[in-house]
């Protein structure tokens, strides 16, 4: 079986940037044992957001900050839990986090998730997604795994008992099928476009496969190589709830690599500038044919 390590070697990847997704593999093995065994209280804090944060969603953020300051190949950090970028070295890298996605899901034991959005870069603002040199999302389920792009297609590796990264041979593309993700459904009451589309869904047997948790409800998405997952925006929140830098932009690399597509509406998530760490954007990700129906239906 193929390690992580190896397969990022077996792709050209290796020096600076080999490290730095090192670091990321490292950091989450760490918060994988932590979300096991680890509190799940609340921190008594806020992000900023305005979103209450738990102990985990703190823990996971000191435990890839410490992994990223390790590296020296990392000069920058951002995190959706910390207010501002961090300088951290004179890495040519930065790295961006999302590090516990998911949070409402953790006190009833759904899957959870971290990501990461890797890029070239002095500052997070001004990037493109389109700019990421890799992308890596981790699911904290029955099993812990990572998908990882780095431009060379999607892979997926599962946690071995050995507590090694081993690949999963299966090709991983996204085509046409009836599956669906509807996220802010809260939003059809107000919105008629996008009852109009649920309607379409449902009108036509497609299967809901919604957790609630971004990173689970996309990852199956990629690995069942099928399906669509939407979060408009309405009303006081027109832009929704997801964050372009921390969970849309490096979702959309892993989608667009997989053969799918990414979408706010209107322009492909990778091509939107990232013009405040907090932005957020509708997003519609999955089959190219399902995100064309969302333009169509939606964001006129
Ligand atoms: P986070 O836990 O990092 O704040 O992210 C939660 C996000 C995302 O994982 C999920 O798709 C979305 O919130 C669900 O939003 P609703 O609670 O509005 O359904
Ligand atoms: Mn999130
Ligand atoms: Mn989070």
């Amino acid at each position: 079986m193929t390690k992580y390590c190896d397969y990022l070697k077996e792709v050209g990847v290796n020096g600076d940037l080999f490290e730095v997704l090192c670091a990321c593999k490292n950091s989450v093995k760490e918060i994988s044992a932590l979300v096991k065994l680890g509190k799940i209280g609340k921190a008594g804090t806020e992000n900023v957001f305005g979103e209450e944060q738990l102990e985990l969603d703190v823990e996971s953020d000191e435990i890839i900050q410490k992994y990223m300051k390790e590296c020296e190949q990392v000069g920058l950090i951002a995190s959706e839990e910390l207010p501002d970028e961090i300088k951290v070295g004179d890495g040519e890298y930065g790295v961006c986090y999302d590090p516990l996605d998911g949070s409402s899901l953790v006190d009833v034991n759904l899957a959870v998730g971290t990501i990461f959005g890797v890029y070239k870069t002095g500052s997070f603002v001004g990037v493109k997604g389109s700019e990421q040199v890799a992308s890596v999302i981790a699911v904290y389920g029955p099993r812990t795994t990572l998908l990882l792009t780095t431009g060379n297609g999607v892979k997926e590796f599962i946690l071995n008992a050995e507590n090694k990264f081993e690949m999963n041979d299966k090709e991983i593309t996204v085509g046409e099928g009836k599956m669906f993700a509807p996220g802010n459904l809260r939003a059809s009451a107000k919105r008629k476009d996008y009852m109009d589309l649920v309607h379409y869904w449902c009108d036509n047997q497609y299967t809901l496969r919604y957790s609630g948790g971004m990173v689970p409800d996309v990852n199956q998405i990629l690995l069942k190589g099928k399906g669509i997952f939407s979060y408009p925006g309405y009303e006081d929140a027109p832009n929704g709830k997801l964050r372009l830098l921390f969970e849309c932009a490096p979702m959309a690399f892993l989608m667009e690599q997989a053969g799918g597509a990414a979408s706010d509406g209107r322009m492909r998530i990778l091509e939107k500038e990232v013009v405040s760490l907090d932005q957020r954007t509708p997003i519609y990700l999955g089959s190219k044919g399902e995100v064309r129906r969302c333009e169509e239906y939606l964001e006129k």
